[in-house]
């Protein structure tokens, strides 16, 4: 199969998970305990392979546990999957501040997502338009046959609308259908979709279709979440106040815009990494959202009461499905959704909405008092001193020299754990 020192392999697919690894071992001359580490990563490859291809191991990332969320009147504990360290401890802070004043009220808007069927050239643009939209009935009937269970759960294909598009290739038609999904994330339901409506597309167009694929800008799919944080528990007026300003600073620059909304993606994506969801797709749908009305805006907004209270309010799209994908065969995504007890993906995009807008106002107030590279160090600090070898009291105490002498540093540290014999 296999010349020495070269990728090009065919049929690598093929080998076991046992021959692929040696092959991998010899080929990047990984030693022993480099290929025990590869596959010691809580699954099984048995698991793992059902869900990608090639696999010679995995990757782990810390779980931990967002606290103090209350969410509609329901109090939660939420896993975080993330490798960066204060995000938990932030969102759990901002947590804290919201359950003051009630918690999160967070509302999922609808499980709908589009797809789009990409005609080129058809023969008449009005008549196929009018064609296709007359036949509306039979191509909605022709796209549910291939989703029984979600239509006998009152999902499923719903509706349909056609736009002239221009392009720098001339102009297209593009049709798009919308899909009530569930619970479902719903990328498969709405490309198998679009491929079964292909062909009567095509011929009532007079056009050739393209492609048929679901779009990740999930505008129909929004959830929204507020929450009021109290004055003296974020430390102030003054603190409302900058926070206030910091708001405006995302609203009127880009550069900064999306640093901002990165911070509320911190949240979003560790519960969706958690819970086996395409964190991609969540990624794209979040910031095209932010930008969908030509200029790249902040997906929370800030505003403050009469009692000079902050009110935060997040709106973004949130795609996730708590039946399908790896939220169903990843085993400790199944355990995250067991912790959560969310009954279904509305609900499960309701807290990661509320863990979002924790996430922005921890971030902000950080930022804007004490600076968020204090509290991001003393956690980066215990990193570097467990991977330069510190163990037990040992990392607190190498992690404290490191902070106290200002110098957070691997090498700084294995200095000190040399010097101190360990
Ligand atoms: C870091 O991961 C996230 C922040 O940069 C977010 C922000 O600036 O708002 C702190």
């Amino acid at each position: 199969m296999v010349t020495e020192r070269s990728s090009s392999l065919s049929e690598f697919y093929k080998l076991s998970h046992k021959r692929r690894l040696e092959f991998v071992k010899k080929f990047a001359n990984l030693t022993d305990q480099e290929i025990s580490s590869l596959q010691n990563f809580g699954l099984e490859v048995r698991d793992a392979e059902r869900m990608s291809e090639n696999v010679v191991g995995g990757f782990s990332v810390p779980i931990g546990i967002g606290i103090n969320f209350l969410i509609n009147g329901k109090d939660y504990l939420i896993p975080m999957a993330t490798e960066e360290s204060s995000v938990i401890a932030a969102a759990s802070n901002g947590a804290k501040i919201a359950r003051l004043r009630g918690g999160f009220a967070a509302k999922s808007h609808s499980s709908k997502m589009r797809a789009q069927i990409q005609v080129v050239k058809p023969r008449d643009f009005n008549r196929a338009e009018s064609a296709i939209i007359g036949s509306k009935d039979l191509i909605l009937e022709t796209a549910n046959r291939r989703a029984p269970t979600l239509n006998s759960l009152g999902g499923g294909a719903k509706d349909l609308k056609v736009r002239r598009l221009g392009t720098d290739r001339g102009d297209m038609l593009i049709v798009e259908l919308f899909v009530d999904c569930q619970d479902a994330m719903g990328a498969n339901t709405c490309n198998k979709m679009a491929e079964e409506i292909a062909p009567i597309v095509e011929s009532l167009s007079g056009g050739r279709v393209v492609m048929g694929i679901i779009s990740n800008l999930a505008s129909e799919r929004l959830v929204t979440a507020t929450a009021l944080f109290d004055k003296e528990a974020l430390g102030g007026g003054e603190v409302v106040e900058a926070i206030l300003d910091a708001d405006s600073f995302a609203r009127s620059d880009p550069y900064r815009g999306v640093t901002h909304n990165k911070g509320i993606m911190n949240g979003v994506i560790a519960v969706g990494l958690a819970t086996g969801q395409d964190t991609r797709a969540l990624e794209a749908g979040a910031h095209s959202y932010a930008s969908l009305g030509g200029r790249y805006l902040p997906l929370t907004s800030w505003e403050k009461n009469e009692k000079g209270d902050l009110i935060g309010r997040l709106e973004i799209p949130i795609v996730v499905g708590t039946v399908g994908g790896a939220s169903t065969v990843h085993p400790i995504a199944k355990i995250c959704l067991k912790i959560l007890g969310v009954s279904g993906a509305p609900e499960l995009a309701e807290v990661m909405g509320s863990v979002g807008l924790a996430q922005n106002l921890a971030a902000l107030r950080a930022l804007v008092s004490e600076g968020i590279q204090k509290g991001h160090m003393r956690l980066h600090a215990h990193n570097i001193a467990i991977s330069a070898g510190a163990r037990g009291a040992t990392v607190e105490e190498i992690a404290g020299l490191m902070i106290r002498e200002e110098k957070i540093d691997f090498n700084y540290a294995r200095k000190l754990l040399s010097e101190k014999g360990a």
